[in-house]
């Protein structure tokens, strides 16, 4: 269409900068067909579209074509203009995703996940300036579109370049706010009628029913690489008030636990700030949990059980569970060193393990979290090594396995109450393919996963009593 325009334009201007003179005159009327009739005569007939020569016409011509060659020439200087700020904002482009680069290699402080969004912004606006280029051949309204889209993208990456670490964890924290605000409106919604409301650490409901989508909080202060781990807020329950976070990348051997941090509210947490860093030797597994302000974990090589004062980072007792098997004998399903997985829920410490006399079935223990002694002990009918992860709450133990790299599933329980276990289906999706270690909070009802190295929570939803 527009190739059609332009050669009729290029027809006018022809037209328009040649003098009209008698040879044009004769030329535009030299058109025509003459024959011979039976006696020889030549006759012609010449078809005048005017009876007198056509001088308004060629007038009007002149000025339509005078009009269409201003108008060309406007066009021609805006692609022209088009282009050269297409070069620049590519040129930004291409430098705002090195500097992103750059910033993303020198810390490992920035979430991971934030830059990665960016990333895949910039991304496609290059791959839109590209096709944009390419479709300069086309029409008008093709052009007045991209003026357009240029303008946007161009405020786009202004603000993109705005965005310094404070702003993007500004953002986050932004959006954990509002999604705070969302759950305390579903909250106060679910008293009406729908979501039964369950005083915190209260076990006045009949079970697990469903389970939130998962909520990525971030990726854990080591980085990308540290994807064994576990994390979680501690449970007082003589200070429920108190929000106190932990983070425990293991190394990366996936084995050893040695260094975690603290943090005192969610918001230093968020913003990787005020972090209390400490270093703790003869950690194993990723079963750790913290209750009372003390750390419990499994003793590197040995079946015991450490506890560790958060005050002083001293390990005030250790204590063998009995039987227990540890060394990776009966860990979880794609999670190793866990055989020892330890575990909080409203009436206080428990530890999920197996033993030899179980043949790797889980052993569910009620320890006693001042003397490490175990008050209680259970046998269950469900084989450790089989399931991904296992939490505790009001006494019932949830088990989840894997169903593929999205989701995992609630499928069996085993309530230390009743002696009763069964199967259940709470599907259970996931960001990424590990779940690494589960730990609830009674206080909050959060499920607190680290997921291949990024910290995830979940809200559990329970069953109503009639
Ligand atoms: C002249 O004759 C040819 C062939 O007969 C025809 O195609 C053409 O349209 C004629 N032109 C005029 C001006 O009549
Ligand atoms: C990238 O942009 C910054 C700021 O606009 C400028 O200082 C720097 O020289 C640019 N780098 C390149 C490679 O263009
Ligand atoms: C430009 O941005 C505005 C507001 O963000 C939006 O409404 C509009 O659709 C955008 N235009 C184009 C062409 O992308
Ligand atoms: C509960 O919900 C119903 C309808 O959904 C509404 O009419 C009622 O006012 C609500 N009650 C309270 C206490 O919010
Ligand atoms: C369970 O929770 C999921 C995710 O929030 C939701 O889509 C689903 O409808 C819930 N199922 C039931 C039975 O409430
Ligand atoms: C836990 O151990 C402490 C110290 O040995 C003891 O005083 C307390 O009574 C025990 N608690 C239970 C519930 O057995």
């Amino acid at each position: 269409m527009k190739t059609k325009g332009l050669a009729i334009l290029l027809a006018f201007l022809h037209l328009q900068t040649t003098p009209i003179t008698g040879q044009l005159r004769s030329e535009l009327f030299s058109n025509f067909n003459g024959s011979l009739d039976d006696h020889g005569i030549c006759t012609c007939s010449i078809e005048l579209p005017d009876t007198s020569f056509p001088v308004q016409k060629v007038e009007n011509l002149e000025i339509t074509a005078h009009a269409l060659t201003e108008k060309f020439e406007k066009e021609l200087t805006k692609v022209k203009e088009y282009t050269k700020t297409m070069q620049l904002f590519e040129q930004r482009l291409l430098n705002l995703s090195m500097r992103i680069q750059v910033m993303e290699e020198s810390s490992i402080a920035y979430n991971k996940l934030d830059f990665e969004l960016l990333k895949l912004e910039v991304n496609e606006m290059q791959k839109l300036v590209t096709e944009l280029k390419a479709s300069f051949a086309g029409s008008n309204v093709i052009i007045d579109q991209l003026e357009l889209e240029i303008r946007n993208m161009t405020l786009l990456v202004q603000e993109l370049e705005s965005l310094d670490k404070n702003n993007i964890l500004a953002i986050r924290r932004e959006i954990v706010t509002l999604k705070n605000r969302l759950k305390e409106c579903e909250e106060f919604r679910g008293q009406n009628n729908t979501d039964p409301f369950i005083p915190p650490g209260s076990c006045g409901h009949g079970g697990v029913v469903n389970i939130s989508k998962p909520f990525i909080v971030q990726l854990n202060w080591r980085g990308a690489s540290y994807i064994y781990g576990a994390w979680g807020k501690d449970y007082t329950p003589q200070d429920p008030e108190k929000t106190l976070y932990w983070v425990a990348p293991l190394n990366t051997d996936g084995r050893y636990f040695e260094y975690y941090r603290l943090y005192n509210s969610l918001d230093d947490l968020l913003l990787y700030q005020q972090a209390q860093n400490f270093r703790v030797l003869y950690g194993e597994g990723s079963g750790m949990v913290v209750y009372n302000n003390f750390m419990y974990f499994n003793f590197r090589s040995t079946g015991d059980i450490a506890k560790l004062d958060l005050n002083t980072n001293v390990i005030t007792l250790r204590r063998t569970l009995p039987n227990a098997v540890y060394n990776n004998r009966f860990s979880y399903a794609g999670v190793n060193w866990q055989d020892i997985d330890l575990s909080v829920d409203e009436s206080g410490l428990w530890a999920i393990y197996s033993t030899e006399a179980s043949a790797g079935n889980i052993v569910i223990s009620r320890i006693n979290d001042t003397s490490l002694e175990v008050l209680n002990t259970w046998q269950t009918i469900q084989y450790k090594p089989s399931v991904s992860n296992a939490f505790i709450v009001c006494g019932v133990l949830y088990a989840i396995r894997t169903m593929n790299t999205r989701k995992e599933e609630i499928f069996y329980y085993y309530d230390t109450n009743t002696k009763k276990e069964g199967r259940l289906s709470i599907i259970m999706d996931k960001k990424l393919e590990k779940i690494q270690s589960v730990n609830y909070n009674p206080l909050d009802h959060k499920l607190y996963v680290y997921n291949d190295g990024y910290l995830v929570t979940y809200d559990l939803s329970f069953q109503q009593l009639q």
